[in-house]
């Protein structure tokens, strides 16, 4: 691939040198584009040596006018190692004050991030808040380590290891857009049940599954719909976001969307009962008790599975026990594709949680274990693994 690796200027940038030669190495071709900060810690020369070429860096050199519109057009991947706390502000707010981030703007590929910085400034609200504007412009965070770093503290800060970030090229190499064409319905975050005027029931999902599937699926090339139950989320760009609140509504919603759809992906926590003659008036506290008669809320699932055509159908099983069984159950009475099984209950996977380790069974038969990871990944290994089932599916027929 022809890949911009930008540089940020942090003591990390020594490690660009290595994962400029890596990159080499692979086959790959590699435009050096250095900030000015960056040349205080590595000289261009170095860079211009590994990669054959002359490192850019002054926007207004007049040998360089219009590089950055051409090394934008030229180039298939933007790798941006180290990303310091300066260089991920000035990309999040669109700034274009010098080479690197003029040609950001112009680029229109894909985007890897590689954080590096100091651990307390890595957890600073202004930071956290410029990665998820990137990440929801669907670029890819090579996540930073934990460990020693230069200013003398330890934590998570440090830049991932150029191997690790040569490994993270790879995956994008082979990745490219091949969601393009698909039209992808996705459904995300739990559903709210009136009780009354003023109370509801609902559960703990964030939205963060769906919506990292929604993040995925756009960035391989997909149109999606993202039907999406209340969350504090924000809705990766580029992406068509519809908000329900209760299962009625989210089930209108699938159904009025289902027909172009060509994958369809229920990760929301829909409510499995509701209450379905709504009080008009507050309940008052008035008995020592309370009990309500609930009933059963429509199954989307099910009723997606009776009408699935020729589109893939997947769907998510929460479970505190029996995982396999229970997403197999599910696959088979929904008439699924595909059921993401994940265990729910404990802090670290599951609702709300950042990682999430899920267990896939497929109506081939097929049985594929995800370990823990970001809930990104997670979406990311999914996808592929969709994509695999529907080769299987048309072989078979
Ligand atoms: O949102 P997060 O905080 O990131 O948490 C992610 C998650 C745990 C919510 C997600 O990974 C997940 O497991 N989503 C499915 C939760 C759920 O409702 O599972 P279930 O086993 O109760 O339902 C099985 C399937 O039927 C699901 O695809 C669900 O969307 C669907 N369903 C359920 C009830 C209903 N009335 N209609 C449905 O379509």
């Amino acid at each position: 691939m022809k890949i911009v690796l930008g540089v940020g200027g942090g003591i990390a940038a020594y490690k660009s040198a290595e994962l400029a030669r890596l990159l080499m190495q692979e086959g790959h071709q590699v435009q050096a584009v250095m900030t000015a900060a960056a040349q205080e810690f590595l000289r261009p020369m170095t860079l211009a040596a590994l990669t054959g070429r002359r490192v850019l860096a002054d926007l207004f050199a007049i040998e360089n006018a219009i590089d950055h519109i051409r090394a934008a057009q030229e180039n298939e991947l933007m790798v941006v190692a180290p990303a310091t706390a300066d260089l991920l502000g000035r990309m999040a707010n669109g700034l274009a004050d010098d080479f690197l981030t003029t040609l950001y703007l112009a680029f229109t590929g894909p985007v890897l991030l590689a954080p590096s910085m100091n651990v307390n400034m890595l957890a600073h609200p202004a930071v956290v808040a410029n990665l998820e504007t990137l990440k929801r412009r669907g670029h890819r965070i090579v996540e930073p380590g934990v460990g020693y770093l230069a200013c003398g503290m330890t934590g998570p800060g440090r830049m991932a290891e150029p191997e690790e970030i040569a490994a993270a090229v790879g995956r994008e190499a082979h990745r490219r857009r091949d969601l393009e064409g698909e039209v992808v319905l996705i459904t995300a975050g739990p559903t709210q049940e009136p009780l009354d005027p003023v109370r509801y029931i609902t559960n703990r999902s964030s939205g963060k599954m769906g919506y990292a599937m929604a993040e995925e699926a756009a960035a391989r090339g997909a149109a999606v719909v993202l039907i999406s139950g209340p969350v504090a989320l924000r809705p990766p760009f580029g992406v068509e976001l519809v908000t329900v609140h209760t299962a009625a509504e989210m089930r209108r919603e699938v159904l009025d969307r289902l027909g172009p759809a060509t994958i369809v992906i229920k990760a929301a926590a829909v409510a499995d009962f509701h209450l379905s003659r709504v009080p008009p008036q507050k309940m008052k506290k008035t008995a020592a008790r309370l009990s309500l008669e609930l009933d059963p809320t429509p199954d989307i699932l099910a009723e997606l599975g009776g009408r699935k055509g020729d589109r893939l159908l997947i769907g998510f099983a929460a479970e505190t026990e029996n995982l396999v069984e229970e997403a197999r159950r599910k696959l088979r009475v929904k008439n699924c594709d595909m059921v993401v099984g994940n265990l729910v209950g404990s802090a670290e996977v599951g609702f709300e949680a950042d990682l999430n380790e899920v267990v896939l069974v497929t109506s081939t038969g097929e049985t594929v274990t995800v370990p823990r990871a970001p809930k990104r990944e997670v979406a990311e290994r999914i996808f592929d693994e969709v994509l695999k089932l529907r080769l299987a599916l048309h072989a078979a027929q």
